[in-house]
């Protein structure tokens, strides 16, 4: 029933605007198979960091990748808010985050080498660093955030691809998931006292990360 509706509705649309639809589709294909290859390229690039360190010092900086390309509708939901052109075109120019990558370290020392090998990448571009470690957002939200250009080889062709990468501890990790399940499940109406709550966890957080950090550093010092 619903698959004969979708036909008629087909139907009654002209060539032209069939044409139309195709090429939109197409073109949405396009975007997210060259997204899909920038962030598949800098996780491979991410794997070989940590299995190096594997090799070398006998210890793994990164404890888990997870990658995500954004929805059509969540990259169209995002243009119409800042007053954009709704399109794949407009996309590619004007968001920076349709590829993403989160990459959880153990360590907070960690982050920031695996943010610098990234940088010391020849082929890379580091546009943009949100330090939301040494500045949290008011929600006590911690993270290090890059916005990484990534050469990607097609056939006839070189794009450069932004991906962003946030990467953050096991600890912020925990915080940041668990308070985004919080705001999906309340729709971001949150008390101030539950606010401030949460800011409070996130310092407690903070503070066994450095904690756990100083232990590391005591007894590998001790080696
Ligand atoms: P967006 O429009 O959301 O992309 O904001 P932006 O372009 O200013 O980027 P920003 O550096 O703020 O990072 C946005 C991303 O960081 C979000 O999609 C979340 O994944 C994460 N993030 C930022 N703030 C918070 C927060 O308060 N809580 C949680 N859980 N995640 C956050
Ligand atoms: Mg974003």
């Amino acid at each position: 029933m619903k698959d004969e509706f979708a036909l008629n509705t087909v139907a009654k649309i002209t060539p032209d605007q069939q044409k139309e639809i195709f090429s939109v589709l197409q073109e949405f294909i396009e975007l997210e198979h060259l997204y899909e290859s920038a962030a598949e390229l800098v996780k491979t690039q991410l794997h070989v960091y940590d299995s190096e360190f594997g090799v070398k010092f006998q210890r793994n900086p990164i404890h888990s990748i997870e990658s995500r390309i954004k929805s059509p509708q969540s990259m169209m939901g995002k243009l119409q808010k800042k007053g954009l052109e709704l399109s794949a075109k407009s996309a590619q120019e004007n968001l920076m985050d349709i590829a993403g990558i989160r990459v959880v370290c153990y360590y907070i020392d960690d982050i920031y080498t695996i943010a610098e090998l990234l940088g010391m990448q020849e082929e890379y571009k580091i546009v943009k660093i949100k330090d939301y470690i040494k500045n949290p957002k008011p929600s006590g939200y911690r993270s290090l955030h890059v916005i990484l250009m990534v050469p990607v080889y097609l056939s006839t062709k070189k794009k450069e691809v932004p991906v962003e990468i946030q990467i953050r501890t096991i600890a912020m990790d925990f915080w940041a998931s668990l308070e985004h399940q919080l705001h999906y499940k309340t729709n971001s109406v949150v008390s101030e006292s539950l606010k401030k709550e949460l800011q409070d966890c996130a310092e407690i957080i903070a503070d066994t990360d450095l904690r756990m950090q100083d232990i590391y550093q005591q007894i590998y010092d001790l080696d």
